[in-house]
């Protein structure tokens, strides 16, 4: 009898590494159940003795526990995405790029020895770029306003501090000079936000706390954010990787100095929280902001699909975590004008950084080399493989979770549904009132109408992001066929096709340059929006002299400074500058105010 439980402890042991090896999970299910059946068996005849017996349910355990890790692995990989970076269509430098970027795994996607980069040239490509640098018009001297008065008062939020809290905001968006990551990117991000809370009619499923967060976190997603990669800083062993043990070190930081800041009483917009408000928009506001992480991208995606399969409803902060990863990345899907000039003004970042690496002696981060990087290329890549895939899923998400709300709001005539009743069903459960006495209400409270669940289109609103992504990513491909020219010629050869690469987005940029700049009487005034100073590559941001503005600002003026200066001449009531006319003479070729409007 010992030796047949011996038997069944060995063919135990030696399935369940072939199943840790080999994870054939439908047969180990089938084996494990027929070995435990025979134990039960084994000890209906009493045929074993409770040394085996405990041996062999020991090995069932971890047999089970084998399985169970499996299974969590399988949620848990990244690959099955990654394997369609694999696909030939995309150049190796992309893939490269890609999978180290957005998994956490660095370079799973190995460089095939033979497939050494052919390094061409598009140094002027980055030149051809434009990219935002500062504000005309400062919105904190208007925060007070901009902000509707319910929000204020249902937050209590003193709106003095919430000006101090913002301009302190601007400063931190403003300490390195990012072309990108800069306080545009951060209100750009939350006007997004915004708006697909709107729009999806999102806003009726989440409590105004929610809202608050998914706003906050939106504005404070990349506050001081160094103009360098998180690679960058755990390659260079910078203060903030050793303080974030590499682990989403600049997210970390950005919600933590955010923190910190409020943490001045001057500045602490959410001093008339409860309690426990404060602790759950604090612990919103961590898990969105960390989600903001490209390399968890991959893992996030698949998580929410895979909930998306579930019967159970969706997790809240995982969808607002979503939401805003896919404000985060939302620039392909908005205008051609508008997504270039974030493109470029991006690569200009990762340039500068590649200009740093090289410096200090180390190899160049993927997209960063400005002398090889494929921009076209890789923003087919980024289209195809990270954006795209994101807003489908934002936009199947938002149809799992806001459906249900329309059906039901309808039947019931609801406020949200744009017809006050007694009998309003609002977007938060009794079971989340109860949780959260305080915020009872939807966040429209019945009052209005125009954004309500019965004006949600899904439908269009997923069609219309889909086409733009797509008519983006066609301009990108005409641009590529350029680059791939310069990229499979010879040396001499290479030369001429680069300027003619450059030449075409050289021409693509002063195209955009004057569409968007050329005002209704035909002045440089933008229409409407945020105002934008727009420079040349050529110009180096740190020469004020170089880059004259529509005041007559102080050279020595910093940039935030000059902003505020440019506020004091512009209309607080619509946006636009007073007198952004230049004089012909000294609008140089290079300079021009463009629009950024969603
Ligand atoms: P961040 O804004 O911190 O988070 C989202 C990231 O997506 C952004 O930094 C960039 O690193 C990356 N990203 C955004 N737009 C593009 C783009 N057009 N091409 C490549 N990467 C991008
Ligand atoms: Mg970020
Ligand atoms: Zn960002």
């Amino acid at each position: 009898m010992g030796a047949r439980a011996t038997e069944t402890t060995r063919e135990l042991e030696s399935t369940s590494i072939k199943y840790q090896i080999g994870g054939h999970a439908e047969k180990m299910w089938q084996r494990l159940k027929g070995i435990l059946r025979c134990l039960v068996k084994q000890l209906e005849k009493g045929d074993i003795n409770v040394v085996d017996l405990k041996k062999n349910i020991e090995y069932a355990a971890s047999v089970l526990e084998a399985v169970y890790i499996d299974e969590t692995r399988k949620l848990l990989d990244t690959e099955d995405e990654l394997s369609d970076i694999q696909s030939d269509s995309v150049p190796l430098e992309v893939r490269d790029w890609l999978a180290s970027t957005f998994t956490r795994e660095m370079g799973i996607v190995k460089r095939r020895p033979e497939e050494k980069p052919k390094f061409r040239s598009i140094v002027h490509a980055v030149q051809a770029g434009i990219f935002v640098e500062r504000m005309y018009r400062r919105t904190s001297s208007m925060v007070g306003l901009a902000y509707p008065a319910e929000v204020i008062v249902t937050f209590k939020i003193p709106v003095p501090n919430l000006i101090s809290f913002a301009e302190a905001l601007e400063v931190g968006y403003s300490k390195y000079k990012n072309p990108y990551h800069n306080l545009i990117h951060a209100a750009d991000v939350t006007q997004t936000v915004h708006y697909i809370m709107i729009h999806t009619g999102i806003m009726h499923w989440l409590t105004e706390l929610e809202i608050l967060a998914m706003i906050f976190a939106a504005a404070v997603h990349d506050y001081e954010h160094t103009g360098t990669t998180n690679n960058f800083h755990i390659q260079t062993r910078s203060d903030v990787a050793i303080l974030y043990n590499d682990r989403s070190v600049l997210e970390n930081h950005h919600v933590s100095a955010a923190y910190r800041l409020m943490q001045e009483e001057e500045m602490n917009i959410l001093a008339n929280l409860t309690k426990d408000d404060w602790r759950e928009l604090r612990s919103l506001v961590i898990e969105m902001v960390l989600s903001t992480d490209m390399s968890g991208h991959f893992q996030q995606i698949k998580t929410m699909r895979h909930t998306l399969q579930q019967t159970e409803g969706v997790d809240k902060a995982k969808a607002m975590s979503l939401i805003l990863h896919a404000a985060d990345i939302s620039h392909p899907a908005k205008s051609w004008e508008l997504h270039y000039r974030w493109t470029m003004a991006l690569m200009e970042e990762f340039f500068r950084q590649g200009d740093k690496e090289a410096a200090l002696g180390l190899q160049f981060s993927p997209l960063c080399d400005r002398k090889s990087t494929l921009v076209a290329q890789s923003q087919i890549g980024f289209i195809d493989f990270i954006v795209e895939p994101t807003f489908s899923l934002l936009t199947d998400s938002m149809e799992k979770i806001v459906m249900p709300l329309i059906e039901e709001a309808s039947k019931s005539e609801s406020p949200a549904f744009g017809t006050p009743s007694q009998n309003s069903l609002g977007a938060v459960s009794n079971a989340e009132a109860q949780r959260r006495p305080s915020f009872k209400s939807t966040s429209d409270g019945g009052t209005h109408t125009e954004n309500s669940l019965a004006t949600v289109d899904l439908t269009s609103f997923k069609d219309n992001l889909m086409k733009i992504i797509q008519a983006n990513k066609e301009r990108w491909k005409e641009l590529a066929v350029e680059e791939e020219l310069v990229k499979n010629v010879g040396e001499q050869e290479k030369d001429q096709s680069r300027n003619s690469t450059d030449a075409q987005l050289q021409e693509e940029t002063t195209r955009i340059q004057n569409e968007s700049s050329q005002g209704s009487d035909g002045t440089t005034c933008p229409p409407r929006s945020i105002v934008l100073q727009v420079v040349s590559f050529d110009t180096p941001l740190s020469d004020e002299s170089n880059s004259e503005k529509c005041t007559n600002s102080d050279p020595n003026q910093k940039d935030l400074t000059d902003a505020q200066q440019e506020t004091q001449n512009t209309d607080p009531l619509n946006g636009e500058p007073k007198h952004c006319k230049k004089s012909e003479d000294s609008v140089k070729a290079t300079e021009k105010e463009a629009l950024i409007q969603n």
